[in-house]
Parts: structure tokens; C-alpha cells; sequence
């Protein structure tokens, strides 16, 4: 069920200057969260910024009623988000979207860069409940963009690539050696650039292997009500924020 709620800032984690963590308390939390939902998070303190922001949701504890989000500054609403003071109050529309499946045999490759990675600690952590082997292959320019990556490991192998090769294989995701000799995946996920997740979805087709990504594209109400975040797909356009954001790619048509 979805709701609007008010939260109080609860803290940060600063990876960098550009990324941190955002941990947000409520007096209660809707815990039927799902890996891939999403919130729609009104920006506090910022005249001139009416729009939410739609930001996939970490993590959250049913306990503390605590909700994380990894967020990358990348303008005026994400750098908004992240000087907010201790205790200010941000309002949240959520669980939004649907989820990724998560398989019950076999083996899943998950394959995230930039803020795509935020979806993926939940699903690790459902793929390592169904007892499924877990690879993790983590993309950023340099050794400085790659983040979670101890998360990550708490829930299989993580590999890295770097534009730069400061850390793991130098190299696009697509380059990793995972994706050399044999390569016996039962299901990829992917969320991240556009182009990265068109070159994952090839190399799925390929392999006859099914893959699913998240679509990051712009949104306005996250509600199915403004269409601005429409795709098309094999079965004529398609909500992202209602429908999406989770997609097979073969329905996307990549
Ligand atoms: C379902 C979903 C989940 C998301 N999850 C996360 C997350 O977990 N962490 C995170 O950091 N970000 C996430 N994003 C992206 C995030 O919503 C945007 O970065 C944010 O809305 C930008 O707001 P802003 O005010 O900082 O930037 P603005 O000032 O509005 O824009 C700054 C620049 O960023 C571009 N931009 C704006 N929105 C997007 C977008 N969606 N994709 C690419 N470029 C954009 C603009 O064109 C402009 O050039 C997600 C987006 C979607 C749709
Ligand atoms: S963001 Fe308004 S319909 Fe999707």
C-alpha cells in the first residue's frame, strides 16, 4: 500500500562529496517494500524545487522504522537532500513501482553502475534468501565512483570495473572477464545508464539468458498521472513509474 508520510533526517553517510547515504526515521513504516520500489521524496528547504524526486529505496529497518536511500548529487533537489539538518522533516510518497523477481534456482548476475546500484542491496539480499549463488559487477570511472561494495559482498562475489583501472578490470562492464569463456547465468538484472544496460541486455540475448532492468527515466508524479516518464516497448508504451520501473528487456525491445 502506498503512502504519503512524513520522516525526520535520522543522519548521512558521506561516501564523497557527490554521494552519501540518507537515513530517514519514521513513527511507523510500511514494510511491504519490495527490491526495485521506489519513493517519491519532496525536497525540504528549496523554493523553486515543487517536483519530488524519485529515489529507489536502500534499505529499511522494520525495527528502527528507518528508510535509506543512496543518492548521487547531481543538481539542485539531489544536493537539496543532502544538507538537510538532523530531525528536519521530508515527506516520502511510498513503496512506488514494481520489483525485480527474484529467482528460486540457479545463479543471478546483477550488473549496476552509477546510483543504478541502489536497488540491488534488497535484492541481493532476497536472492541470498532463496539460497541462489549471487555475482555482483559493479561499474564507475574511477575507484572513487565504485560504492557498497562491502555490502555487496555480504551477499556473494562482487566484481569491479574502472574506465581508469584503479580498482578491479580496466574497462566498461561490458569488458569484465565474467562475460568471457564460460559465462552460466540463469538471470541477469541490470540498473544504470541507458547504454549500459542496452549492452547487458545484448549480451543476455546472446546468451539466451533473461534478463531485467530498471529504467531511471525522468519522472514527475511517480503516480501514473503527469505521463511524463512513458517508454516505448514491444507492447506499445508503458508507464515507468506505474508499470516499470522494472522491465524485461525483451519487452523493451533491446
Ligand atoms: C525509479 C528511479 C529511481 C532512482 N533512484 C535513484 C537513486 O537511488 N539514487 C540516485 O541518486 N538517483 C536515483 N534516480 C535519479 C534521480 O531521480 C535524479 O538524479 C534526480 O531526480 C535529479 O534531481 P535533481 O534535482 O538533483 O536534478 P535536476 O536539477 O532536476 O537535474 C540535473 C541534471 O540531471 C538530469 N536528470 C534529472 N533526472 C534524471 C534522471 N532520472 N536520470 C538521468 N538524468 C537526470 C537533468 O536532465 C539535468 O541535466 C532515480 C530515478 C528514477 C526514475
Ligand atoms: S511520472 Fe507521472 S506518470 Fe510517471
Amino acid at each position: 500500500m502506498k503512502h504519503i508520510q512524513d520522516f525526520k533526517v535520522k543522519g548521512y553517510r558521506r561516501l564523497n562529496p557527490e554521494n552519501y547515504i540518507l537515513t530517514l526515521q519514521g513513527e511507523s513504516l510500511e514494510t511491504a517494500i519490495y527490491p526495485g520500489n521506489f519513493a517519491e521524496i519532496a525536497v525540504p528547504g528549496a523554493p523553486g524545487i515543487f517536483l519530488r524526486r524519485p529515489i529507489s529505496i536502500l534499505d529499511f529497518n522494520p525495527v528502527q522504522n528507518t528508510i535509506g536511500f543512496y543518492i548521487k548529487a547531481i543538481g539542485k533537489g539531489t544536493r537539496q537532500l543532502g544538507r538537510l539538518a538532523e530531525g528536519e522533516t521530508v515527506n516520502l510518497v511510498y513503496p512506488l513501482g514494481n520489483s525485480f523477481s527474484a529467482i528460486e534456482n540457479g545463479k543471478a548476475l546483477i550488473v549496476g553502475g552509477g546510483s543504478g546500484i541502489a536497488p540491488f542491496i534488497q535484492l541481493g539480499r532476497a536472492l541470498q534468501h532463496n539460497n541462489i549463488q549471487t555475482t555482483f559487477l559493479i561499474g564507475g570511472r574511477t575507484k572513487n565512483d565504485v560504492f557498497l561494495t562491502d555490502e555487496f559482498r555480504e551477499s556473494g562475489e562482487v566484481l569491479v570495473t574502472t574506465e581508469d583501472g584503479s580498482l578491479g578490470e580496466k574497462g566498461m562492464v561490458t569488458d569484465h572477464s565474467v562475460f568471457k569463456g564460460e559465462f552460466n547465468f540463469d538471470k541477469i538484472y541490470t540498473c544504470g545508464p541507458d547504454p549500459m544496460m542496452k549492452a547487458i541486455a545484448s549480451i543476455a540475448t546472446e546468451n539466451n539468458i533473461d534478463c531485467e532492468a530498471s529504467l531511471e527515466n525522468m519522472m514527475a508524479c511517480g503516480i501514473g498521472a503527469c505521463l511524463c516518464c512513458v517508454t516505448p516497448t514491444v507492447n506499445g508504451n508503458k508507464v515507468v513509474c506505474t508499470e516499470g520501473p522494472v522491465f524485461n528487456t525483451k519487452v523493451l525491445g533491446w
